[in-house]
């Protein structure tokens, strides 16, 4: 809900439990940050803008109003005119100048929430949410910028966006432009931050806010392994359970900042936006730019709280298409089993024993296109070799599809090779600086996306692919960073803007993608998870998390994932051992554990692997069905980690209505001379009592399991035996006793 007090000048922004106060003061009309946090029952809070405290308000001392510019917490700050914190937008005009300031001019409040031009988006029904618009103006740049809030009713979320429109009679140019901020008093704040690399992505990582800025960025070109669109502050007492949390998650897939300042006053400024490295908006005039969505959760219940927050949101308000809510095919992919050297024979060989075991789906990964035998040529190139390919692609998917079995392809669409029939006909289409060598990686270029001619061609080839044959799954990847930002096509002021046409264009391509193949499973992957974001999540409703599918370094990754992101959305196979990354060794079942709180699907030989995890495989298979609606839906929880106490790691989802959930224990390192372990669960219903079951394992007493309270699971808890051996273990099923009885849960 939002209000507009009229004497006040406030707007007060209400979602169930939280509320944000937005204060419009003086005669210039600032608009003011008062507060953000558990919910108000009024809305009397505006001496938190310290107008009455010195430096005053300009109109009392204009004397000091680089002070006031330095110390007043602004909704949405400005550069070079006197507040030197980090700003979130930064000018320059024709003439090269670079001072803006805000003044509110008008405001809008609507029901539903607008979608943003190009961009993906959270979304929500009239009923669901409403939106404030706040347009500003600095009338000496001719610069209109419209605040965009929206407060959810069923989540404690507010969004926010921005969206600058050139009204003068010359262009400016943006070199900042970010999408959220908000101005504190420091409270002894931990800042959580998600960090990684290639095979290691997302991560926790928790650590005091001192004095200065603080930031997670990238400027690679997309969300990046290495850090992530994702910052909160949260009290230093914080814990899973309790305590106050300020989170911000930015909708979008290239570069980003978020940061956290303290400053010389103890108050702190968290904001978030698209990179300022390299970009440079020119807005012509009459031109309009239209910033990213940052989503912004407040609890006081600690980090399980957050991490529901996102999930609700994501789970209703921006995953989409047919699988969004459905459990997904499990399919086996052939990168792992055979990496280029595949032939039609092979991948019906694997597809065969595949499907005996209930497997549904085969994926041919990357190598079935132009001359494609190893990473260093052909993309670009998207046409079957039908060396390999023989027979030709329709006839593999039909021969796939007569198993029962569902197929899919892999491409990666926004790469060239420099040896590849593409490049040597268009090597203006490959991003560059004129005149310099660019920097291959991966032996390949990215394309320059901002050109249309580039995108309809690779959409043209791609979906002449996919319309030759009954393909129901697309893996989209993307093998390298961006470097040497130039286009061919853009003219010199607008270089600045490619970083941003590029992601844009993606997005676009997707878009068409999804509606022209509206029955397709889209899987987002990135060398693994550096395109895990909210901006892609819109499109696919699942992203690989990581080529890292080792059960115990995945332990790391999908927790940090998990955080924000839902298990629906995970992309987790069952890979061959040793793992192809790290050469550990961990048991067949240990591996399914891990993948079955995500997509779960298969990554190995199914010819090759030995009798015993063959015969497995049809258990597994059996336990996926039996819990994925469970896992899909359930609310989700962190019990242990691994990262933290180095011996195991344990969380539990809860079906909705709190008669089922599973625990996940995974001893990682086991111990000498240990007792049983106690773990707390979560989330159940206290009245209800429930019966536990452990996955593999025969009831100990002839009438069935141990049966105790919500309330007792949840406060004394349950012990876990210690397991012999490292990297073992165990799914412990909890049912509540009235739906056995009712029969509700098998
Ligand atoms: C990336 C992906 C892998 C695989 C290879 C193929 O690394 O993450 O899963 O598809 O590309 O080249």
């Amino acid at each position: 809900m939002i209000t507009y007090y009229e004497n006040e000048r406030l707007f007060k922004l209400d979602t169930p439990n939280t509320s944000y106060l937005i204060g419009i003061v003086d005669e210039e009309n600032f608009v003011g940050h008062i507060y953000y946090g558990k919910r108000l029952l009024d809305a009397e809070a505006s001496y938190l803008l310290r107008t009455q405290e010195l430096p005053y308000v300009p109109s009392k001392n204009n004397r000091e109003r680089g002070a006031f510019y330095d110390t007043f917490p602004f909704e949405y700050p400005t550069g070079g005119v006197g507040d030197y914190r980090e700003s979130c937008l930064s000018i320059r005009t024709e003439s090269g100048h670079a001072g803006s300031m805000l003044s509110y001019v008008s405001h809008e409040i609507m029901a539903g929430k607008p979608g943003l031009a190009g961009l993906p988006a959270t979304f929500g029904s009239d009923k669901e949410c409403e939106t404030l618009k706040l347009v500003c103006e600095d009338v000496y740049v001719g610069m209109q910028v419209e605040l965009l809030y929206t407060a959810f009713s069923d989540v404690d979320v507010i969004t926010r966006s921005v969206r600058v429109v050139n009204k003068g009679k010359e262009p400016f140019y943006l070199t900042k432009v970010y999408s959220a901020c908000l101005d504190m008093d420091n409270r002894d704040y931990d800042m959580i931050t998600l960090h990684g690399s290639w095979a290691r992505e997302r991560h926790i990582q928790r650590k005091p806010l001192g004095y200065g800025i603080q930031r997670t960025s990238s400027f690679r070109g997309e969300s990046s392994h290495q850090e992530h669109p994702f910052l909160a502050l949260v009290d230093r007492h914080t814990t899973q359970e309790q305590g106050e949390v300020y989170a911000m998650n930015f909708v979008y897939s290239g570069n980003f900042c978020a940061q956290a300042e303290v400053s010389q006053f103890d108050f702190v400024r968290m904001s978030m936006g698209i990179h300022q490295e390299n970009f440079c908006w020119k807005l012509s005039p009459g031109e309009d730019f239209q910033a990213p969505e940052v989503v912004m959760v407040y609890t006081d219940q600690g980090l399980d709280a957050m991490t529901g927050t996102f999930h609700s949101l994501y789970r209703k308000h921006l995953l989409q298409g047919k699988y969004k809510d459905k459990k997904r095919p499990i399919l086996i992919n052939n990168w792992e089993a055979t990496y280029f050297d595949f032939d039609t024979k092979k991948l019906l060989a694997i597809a065969r024993e595949a499907s005996a075991l209930g497997i549904e789906m085969l994926v041919m990964d990357d190598g079935w296109f132009g001359n494609r035998s190893f990473d260093g040529c052909a993309l670009g190139d998207w046409f079957v070799n039908e060396e390999k390919i023989d027979g030709g692609l329709a006839h593999l998917v039909e021969e796939v599809n007569k198993l029962g079995m569902k197929f899919g392809i892999w491409f990666e669409p926004e790469m060239i090779s420099p040896d590849s029939a593409l490049y040597r006909e268009h090597p203006d289409w490959a991003i560059a600086i004129p005149g310099r060598p660019g920097t291959q990686s991966r032996q390949q270029y990215v394309l320059d996306l901002s050109r249309k001619e580039v995108v309809d061609c690779i959409y043209g080839m791609m979906s002449a692919v996919l319309r030759s044959a009954n393909i129901e799954y697309v893996k989209w990847d993307m093998n390298r960073q961006l470097t040497d930002i130039g286009s061919a096509a853009l003219p010199p002021d607008r270089q600045g803007e490619l970083y941003h046409r590029y992601v844009i264009a993606v997005y676009e391509m997707q878009n068409r993608l999804i509606h022209d193949f509206p029955d397709l499973l889209l899987e987002n992957c990135s060398g693994g998870g550096a395109r895990f974001d909210p901006g892609m999540l819109y499109y696919s409703p699942q992203i690989w998390c990581s080529d890292d599918a080792d059960a115990v370094e995945r332990l790391a990754i999908q927790e940090g994932t998990a955080l924000l992101y839902p298990l629906s959305t995970m992309g987790a196979h069952v890979s061959d051992c040793p793992n192809h990354i790290v050469g550990r060794v961990t048991p067949f079942h240990t591996r399914a554990a891990v993948a079955l709180a995500g997509t779960f699907g298969y990554e190995l030989d199914v010819t090759k692997i030995a009798r015993e995890e063959r015969e497995e495989i049809p258990r597994q298979v059996a336990l996926y069905h039996k819990y994925n609606d469970l896992v899909r839906e359930g609310a989700y929880y962190r019990i242990a980690s691994y990262s933290q106490n180095h011996h195991y790691d344990c969380w539990q989802v809860v079906s909705e209505d709190k008669r089922e959930s599973l625990v996940t224990f995974v001893q990682v390192m086991t111990r000498a001379n240990h007792k049983s372990r106690r773990i707390l669960l979560k989330g159940l219903d206290e009245k209800r009592r429930y019966r536990i079951y452990v996955e593999g394992q025969k009831p100990e007493r002839e009438d069935g399991e141990l049966v105790y309270s919500g309330d007792t699971l949840m406060k004394a808890g349950i012990l876990v035996p210690d397991m012999l051996g490292d990297f073992q273990a165990k799914l412990i099923h909890l049912v509540a006793e009235e739906s056995e009885k009712k029969g509700q849960v098998e």
